[in-house]
């Protein structure tokens, strides 16, 4: 008897990588965030924008375990999970970069990227097997990086920013959070970073965009979720949506009824 493999009648769901509902922060009497929600799945990029304030760096905390949510549910690949600390976090294949980036200035590229997790063998650190993987991680990553033995001090803004992204790849998460990656950039740098961000795309991760720049998030994201006043303030698929809607729903100048028309499906 012959088995057949069944063909399948349409493409898989893509993966629901990330689950919030409902998530509640306070910080003694302020109300950091209320009843948020957010979905991220394998290979999209979604936006979360919004004012000064808005309770976006906090969400970022949250999921990076800095500062765990008071209720509300995590769901981590369709299991419910706790975030109590950064461990927690990167344990469940979360990495973040903040906008500072903590980058070792006198340190070279390939010992930014291994910091912490250096590669050895027979106790000795491997320089040579970090050298190749940082290159081969690089080119994979088409980042114009030209020596990986300068300090990162000698490298410009954007190749610091690929350098601080390609550091959180090393432990191979499935989700990154990158905390405006474009705010210190010039226009060609900025390219070459939101470049960055589609290789990360189509490496399937899950990548949460944090950025108040409106045509780098129309640039790049494939989702925008608006927070305002630490709630949610509209969701929308980048492909229907203007920047004039984006800055209405930032501000809460458009209806509640108009910014609940567009919302998310992921990309497959
Ligand atoms: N560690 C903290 N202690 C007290 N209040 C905080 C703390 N972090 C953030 N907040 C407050 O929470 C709100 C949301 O801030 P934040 O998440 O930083 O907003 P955004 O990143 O969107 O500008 C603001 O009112 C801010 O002052
Ligand atoms: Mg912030």
């Amino acid at each position: 008897m012959t088995y057949r493999t069944p063909i399948p009648l349409r493409t898989p769901a893509p993966e629901h990588l990330l689950e919030l509902r409902g998530i509640s922060k306070r910080f003694g009497a302020i109300r950091a965030l209320e009843g948020v929600d957010l979905d991220v799945y394998a290979g999209e990029v979604v936006a979360i924008v919004g004012d000064n304030g808005a309770g976006k760096s906090t969400l970022m905390k949250v999921l990076s375990g800095v500062h765990p949510h008071d209720s509300g549910t995590i769901r981590f690949a369709g299991n419910p999970v706790t975030i109590s600390s950064p461990t927690d976090s990167r344990r469940l294949g979360i990495e973040s970069v903040y906008q500072e980036l903590s980058l070792c200035d006198n340190l070279d590229v390939v010992s930014n990227l291994w910091l912490g997790r250096e590669l050895r063998t027979g106790g000795r650190l491997d320089e040579v097997e970090m050298e190749q993987r940082s290159w081969m991680l690089l080119r994979e990553l088409s980042a114009r990086v030209s020596s990986v033995r300068v300090p990162v001090a000698a490298l410009s803004g954007g190749q610091r920013q690929t350098v601080a992204i390609a550091r959180s790849l090393i432990g191979n998460p499935r989700v990154v959070i990158l905390d405006e990656p474009t705010a210190a950039l010039g226009v060609a740098q900025t390219a070459e970073v939101l470049n960055l961000i589609e290789r990360l795309r189509e490496r399937r991760l899950g990548v949460i965009l944090i950025s108040h720049n409106i045509a780098d998030v129309q640039a790049v994201a494939d989702r925008i979720v608006v927070l305002r006043l630490g709630r949610n303030g509209g969701e929308f698929r980048v492909a229907d949506v203007t920047s004039e809607m984006i800055i209405g729903a930032i501000t809460g100048a458009t209806s509640v009824a108009s910014r609940r028309t567009a919302v998310a499906e992921p990309r497959t």
